[in-house]
């Protein structure tokens, strides 16, 4: 299929672009790089013998994306771009709401204009907040409690009414829940700016001497080991439901919501233990309080996405570990160069 990508050159797009080029798909990445670098992207080509090109664009400027849809006639899209953390999200809400509401308004705008009839969009877990139980199915309560989930709720809702408006249009709204780990080769990985808010990325940093310390954000949580547990997925299993949930898209009208995660609930210091047998060393942490907003537990029931996509995460911890490592230990300022000193 043809596939334009929106956000291909970030951390899930361009793991999802390997995949798709794998499996024979074409794309046209559309990316305003202004969270990622078109080294991905560079990246990719060494990876692939697929065909993909790529156009520097904001998903906002409607007439350049339509443009873009109009020469390119996707069969599909894959919708990544947007801005995703929670913590910057409640001091940037206009710009949230802007790039994540607003840009998909445009987004199915320029669809509209080129014909193109089928979505897949990145949604998150922190659509549900609360939990009400666990694990989360798709039909648990919406009730996001951060503007970034916000967001993603109201994308949810604007491609469910766009698909119902018209006969013939799919959109698969994937619930990511918590991506890590980096491509096999070591050569594509997660490149963060600035401190990380998210625990991977942050640890890795530490296992690579950039920061001190981690910083455990609660033991007292009612878990086994009173720190916080999450439903950790590999980026490459992520990007792999995305090319079933393209063919799912060929076959179906409407939408549907998935859940994307292993079912498997992990804590902060079993993954820091992971990450310790894997780096060989212990890794300097303290607990500090609670992070503000957080919940206890989150795991995802994926049997929805077992069943319908015939999707299945296959990646252990060990194998999340492994492959951020070897892309941090490689790349160990991302596809930046070092700071400068001084
Ligand atoms: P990322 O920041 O690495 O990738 C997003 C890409 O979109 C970047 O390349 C960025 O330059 C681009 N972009 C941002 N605003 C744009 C705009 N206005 N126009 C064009 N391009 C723009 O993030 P990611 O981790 O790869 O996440 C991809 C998607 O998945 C996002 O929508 C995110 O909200 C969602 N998601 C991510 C996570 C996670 O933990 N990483 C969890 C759940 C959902
Ligand atoms: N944590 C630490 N120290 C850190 C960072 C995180 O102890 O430096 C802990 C958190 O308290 C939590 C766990 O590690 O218990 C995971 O935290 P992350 O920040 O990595 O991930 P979250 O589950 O908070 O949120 C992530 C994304 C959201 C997304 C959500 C979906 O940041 O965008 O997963 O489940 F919506």
């Amino acid at each position: 299929m043809r596939v334009l990508v929106t956000g291909g050159a970030g951390y899930i797009g361009s793991h999802t672009l390997v995949e798709l080029l794998g499996q024979g798909h074409e794309a046209l990445v559309v990316d305003s790089f202004s969270n990622s670098s078109p080294q991905a992207l560079d990246r990719v080509r060494e990876l692939t013998n697929g065909w993909f090109e790529s156009e520097e664009a904001d998903i906002r400027d409607t007439d350049r994306l339509t443009a873009a849809a109009r020469r390119f006639r996707p069969e599909a899209v894959i919708h990544f771009a947007g801005l995703k953390s929670v913590g910057e999200s409640a001091r940037r809400a206009v710009d949230y709401y802007d790039v994540n509401v607003a840009g998909t308004v445009s987004l199915l705008r320029a669809m509209d204009a080129a014909d193109c009839r089928r979505i897949i969009f990145s949604s998150s877990a922190t659509v549900y907040g609360e939990p009400q139980y666990l694990p989360f199915d798709e039909s648990h309560r919406i009730a996001p409690t951060n503007v970034y989930g916000q967001t993603k709720a109201m994308a949810e809702q604007l491609l469910t009414d766009w698909a119902r408006a018209d006969e013939g249009r799919a959109a698969l709204l994937l619930r990511y829940f918590n991506p890590v780990g980096a491509h096999a080769s070591g050569r594509m990985g997660e490149d963060p700016r600035g401190v990380p808010e998210n625990l991977m990325p942050f640890l890795a940093q530490v296992a690579a001497g950039r920061r001190d310390a981690l910083r455990i954000w609660g033991d007292d949580y009612p878990t086994p080991d009173g720190t916080g547990v999450r439903d950790y997925i590999h980026v490459t299993d992520l990007a792999r439901a995305h090319v079933a949930a393209l063919a799912r898209a060929q076959a179906v009208t409407g939408a549907e919501a998935y859940n994307i995660g292993t079912g498997h609930g992990v804590s902060v210091r079993e993954m820091l233990g992971a990450f310790q047998r894997v780096v060989g060393r212990d890794l300097p942490h303290e607990i500090h309080p609670r992070r503000p907003g957080d919940v206890a537990e989150m795991r995802a029931d994926c049997s929805r996405a077992n069943r319908d996509l015939g999707w299945r995460a296959e990646y252990d911890v060990d194998d999340m570990v492994q492959s951020l490592w070897a892309w941090q230990s490689a790349n160990p300022y991302g596809y930046g160069a070092p700071p400068q000193e001084g």
